[in-house]
């Protein structure tokens, strides 16, 4: 029995989670496996009601008694602190130290790559961001706030620790992949935060022989990917450098609307969640595009032993790209149910 956690949070993201469990419980009875899941109420509509984010009840419950979450989205209008999204979102990744935030990204048709003569051959890389450290402690704060006089601050954290664990997860991958490994980082400018991921990367390199590592300033890296995306296998960076390349990249495969990704660290609860948000524009409409949220779940099943069911799942995702029997956002007309439909027809 997999037990999945179910976090729609705000926008279209209980519309995408809907879809994606659809799908799930479809790839149960195909592929004979059972699931379990609980749904968490997490969001703006609670906040604005009772004040509560993620209070240690539901964290303990989340962290204690399931296998995987998997999470919509967050952000909405009426919050515009995002108050509840930093303490959901961010707050699940920091505190269950969920340390490797990976956002495979892969190109299925051409004529979603907005990048002349690149085909599916072409762009499949996976981005592997470190998801705790970085400028995302939330270390910092103002002084003399909303005078002429403010100063702010964010501190960058980066911990020896902390990149090599995320190293030893990025080479492990390269070796399973095309074996090549970039880390994408500032170091020309950052020395210290960034200088120590070219010291770990540099330190852990030898161990694996079968991969060629290599580091790209990330400027020079978000170049790349539009100029030479053929290129590009794994690509290391951290939080910050991870949250901007990994948007690069999936524009050029579709956008947000196909772009999964996993939040783990090993023998704990792992997160799954596409990486779009959470779209209040379309909420209702049927416009939303639950591809990002099932492919998600893919990677749950992936995880959890049922590769089978995550290709499957996979293949029908993008069968139906291919097939242009999609949302408008891919070029299609149909509505998310209706996508949702096809995918479980299809496996
Ligand atoms: C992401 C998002 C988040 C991030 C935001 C919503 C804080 O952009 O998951 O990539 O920066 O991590
Ligand atoms: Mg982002």
């Amino acid at each position: 029995m997999l037990r999945i956690a179910l976090l729609p949070g705000d926008g279209i993201g209980p519309e995408v989670i809907a879809s994606a469990l659809t799908v799930l419980e479809r790839a149960g009875q195909v592929f004979g496996f059972q699931i379990s899941t609980r749904w968490f109420d997490n969001s703006a509509e609670r906040y604005l009601k009772t004040g509560e984010t993620l209070p240690d009840a539901d964290f303990r419950a989340l962290r204690d008694d399931f296998d995987a979450i998997l999470l919509g989205a967050f952000g909405d209008p009426r919050v515009p602190s995002n108050i509840h999204a930093k303490e959901i979102l961010l707050g699940l990744r920091q505190r269950l130290d969920l340390y490797v935030n990976l956002r495979p990204v892969k190109l299925v048709d051409a004529r979603l790559c907005p990048l002349k003569d690149v085909g599916p051959g072409d762009l499949d890389m996976a981005i592997v961001r470190e998801n705790t450290e970085s400028i995302y402690v939330g270390i910092g704060g103002s002084f003399k706030p909303d005078t002429d006089d403010e100063v702010a601050q964010n501190t960058m954290l980066t911990t020896r620790k902390g990149a090599d664990r995320l190293l030893k997860f990025a080479f492990e991958l390269a070796g399973q992949r095309r074996g090549r490994l970039v880390l994408c980082d500032k170091a020309n400018a950052i020395e210290s935060a960034h200088g120590l991921w070219r010291k770990a990367l540099k330190a852990m390199a030898p161990q694996y022989p079968n991969v060629k590592a290599t580091t790209l300033y990330a400027d020079v890296a978000a170049m790349r990917m539009v100029t030479h995306p053929q290129e590009f296998d794994v690509v290391v960076g951290d939080n910050m450098i991870g949250d901007i390349l990994s948007d690069l990249a999936a524009a050029l495969v579709g956008g947000l609307g196909l772009a999964p990704s996993s939040s783990t660290h090993p023998g704990r609860v792992a997160m799954y969640e596409p990486v779009h948000g959470s779209a209040p524009d379309i909420v209702g409409t049927g416009k939303a595009n639950p591809l990002a949220a099932i492919l998600s779940a893919a990677m749950l099943l992936r995880d959890f032993g049922q590769p089978a069911a995550a290709a499957a799942i996979e293949a029908a995702c993008a069968q139906s790209v291919v097939d242009r029997e999609v949302t408008p956002d891919l070029g299609g007309t149909l509505t998310t149910a209706q996508v949702t439909a096809r995918i479980a027809g299809a496996l």
